[in-house]
């Protein structure tokens, strides 16, 4: 369990756990909701709804990921069962994982639960011996390009790609899981 008190105009206290297949309705709506929020500056909103109805967000795919041994399903809830925020973390080929998902509640965001997601992401990975993590995130967004760039994470490339109708530019990251100074914690408070 992990637990941290933010020490801002409000506290937060919540828990790092593994996702149950109970929390996937909530998993599909913080993805809507990262979608409808972030997303909406650069993808319209056709193509948002697209594919947001489509498999990668479907609740049978998002259950077999939280189902699947191999993959990494974790949740940020506030012990009382609501879910702030989540990631997935998946397996691929040549020893390496990719987090696939990774959303926090926009009303809750910029307060520690993204970096703790985060943090116990990297130590799970680690721990299966997994060499690298790959990201891929919408080049135009910035806030999640900054904070893979603060955790450590090479860009491998920048290509397009299309959603429905649209061409965006697609951003690749890559984090050697064993580099000594590779970051589990991106917040600039902690920041030696
Ligand atoms: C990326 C995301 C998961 C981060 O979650 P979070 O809970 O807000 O992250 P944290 O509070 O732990 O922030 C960690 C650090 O990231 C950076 N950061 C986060 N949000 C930021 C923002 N809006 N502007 C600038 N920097 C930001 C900061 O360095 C921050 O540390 P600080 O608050 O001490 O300055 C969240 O912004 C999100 O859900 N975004 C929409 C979906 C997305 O872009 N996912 C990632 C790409 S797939």
């Amino acid at each position: 369990m992990a637990e941290q008190d933010h020490s801002g105009t409000q506290s937060f206290h919540w828990n790092i756990r593994q996702s149950a297949a109970v929390d996937v309705p909530r998993l599909k709506e913080l993805g809507v909701a990262g979608w409808e929020t972030t997303y909406a500056e650069f993808v319209r909103p056709e193509n948002r709804a697209l594919y947001l109805d489509g498999a990668f967000w479907s609740l049978a795919q998002l259950e077999r990921i939280v189902r699947d041994p191999a993959s990494l399903a974790l949740v940020a809830d506030d012990g009382t069962g609501l879910v702030s925020g989540f990631l997935t973390v998946e397996p691929i080929p040549d020893n390496r994982v990719e987090l696939t998902r990774f959303y926090v509640d926009p009303t809750l965001r910029r307060s520690g639960i993204g970096s703790a997601l985060f943090s116990a992401a990297l130590d799970q990975s680690r721990t299966t011996g997994a060499r690298s993590m790959l990201v891929n995130v919408f080049a135009d967004n910035l806030v999640g390009r900054s904070f893979y760039e603060r955790a450590g994470f090479q860009l491998t490339s920048l290509e397009p790609t299309i959603v429905g109708d649209q061409a965006v530019g697609d951003a690749w990251y890559e984090l050697d899981l064993h580099r000594r100074d590779a970051r589990s914690d991106t917040r600039s408070d902690l920041e030696p």
